[in-house]
């Protein structure tokens, strides 16, 4: 019998395409660690991804199981964490509903979050959906009375955010949910190929989960290395290169010595890069393993996400009913 886990995990990502080695190290290696110690929910957030996205409804079906797929492949056990699709889980939006009432449109226009993402969106008008998605992902937390959420630090005004909802709930009708606590990722931001900016999508300069064995090898030949060195023989500085942070994340056993060659001018940067990609592929080869199995039967991830959804759906009902129970709208319950 496997023991009995305390403390209960939710968290997720909006499904808004593949994800990247920067999502791995930032955030689902962790998840794949916390897996065996708490009871795991994962969302996939495809009502939030559409406060962005909802002129393109119709990607969210491939992103959903893309997402799926990924976690999958990153080694997300499906045995150990409930992964579920929020939409699917109706009780969310009607939670989502009553928390409304108790959140002011000042805290959600003071977001900083909410304010930064306005920006980089070029939004001057924001929809009614998207100013109050933080709401929305306070009931995505508290549906299933979680304990923890592990995000990164962009997360932290919607934690704060779910902690007030939570505090006012409890004090004014009674106390039903735990009062939920971030779990700060201090996983430092993996660059992206550019060498200037975080791994990221939108940017171009991301390696895929997804990326076959011949994608990562070019990608990381065509990475850029120490603008300073021109010649094979030309002493390097590992501490400026993308290619010398990469070895230190996923070669780290190899990454004292190829600092001190690099800086030596003893290793050139083709050879650096060759024995980065075998480093990255052979990283990545027991995730392709596992993707095959996945994409030759995609009922298997329709099965895992229907399953986890129904379990999802078992805890927000009975969440409800003590909602309703405490706000006295449970009018004709006998
Ligand atoms: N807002 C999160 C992101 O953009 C995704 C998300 C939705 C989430 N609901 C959540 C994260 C609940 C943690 C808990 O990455």
């Amino acid at each position: 019998m496997t023991k009995k886990k305390e403390k209960r995990i939710l968290t997720g990502d909006r499904p808004t395409g593949k994800l990247h080695l920067g999502h791995y190290v930032g955030s689902l290696q962790n998840r794949v660690e916390l897996q065996d110690k708490y009871d795991t929910f994962l969302i996939i957030a495809d009502v939030q991804a559409l406060t962005t996205n909802f002129d393109k409804p119709e990607k969210l079906s491939e992103d959903v199981r893309q997402v799926a797929r990924d976690y999958l492949a990153a080694g997300i056990d499906p045995e150990k964490t409930t992964i579920f699709v929020q939409s699917l889980v109706p009780e969310i939006a009607e939670l989502t509903v009553f928390y409304s009432m108790i959140v002011t449109v000042n805290q959600l226009r003071h977001n900083p979050t909410i304010k930064s993402e306005a920006e980089q969106y070029g939004y001057k008008e924001m929809s009614y959906g998207f100013l109050g998605y933080p709401v929305s992902q306070a009931a995505d937390i508290t549906f299933c009375q979680a304990n923890l959420v592990p995000v990164g630090e962009d997360q932290i005004p919607h934690i704060e955010q779910t902690r007030k909802i939570v505090r006012k709930f409890n004090n004014m009708y009674g106390e039903v949910f735990p009062e939920p606590e971030a779990l700060i990722s201090d996983f430092p931001r993996l660059m992206g190929l550019d060498g200037k900016n975080k791994m990221s999508k939108s940017l171009n300069n991301a390696i895929y989960l997804s990326d076959s064995k011949d994608e990562v090898q070019q990608k990381i030949m065509q990475a850029k290395t120490d603008p300073a060195r021109i010649h094979k023989d030309d002493p390097g500085h590992p501490e400026v290169c993308t290619v010398y942070h990469y070895h230190q994340a996923f070669n780290s056993e190899e990454s004292d010595e190829i600092a001190e060659k690099c800086r030596a001018g003893t290793i050139g940067c083709v050879a650096c890069k060759k024995r980065l990609a075998e480093k990255l592929n052979a990283f990545l080869a027991p995730m392709r393993e596992r993707r095959k199995k996945y994409l030759e039967n995609p009922e298997l991830v329709d099965r895992i996400l229907m399953e986890g959804t129904e379990k999802a759906r078992e805890e927000a009902q009975k969440t409800m009913e003590k909602v309703r129970e405490v706000m006295k709208i449970d009018y004709f319950k006998k």
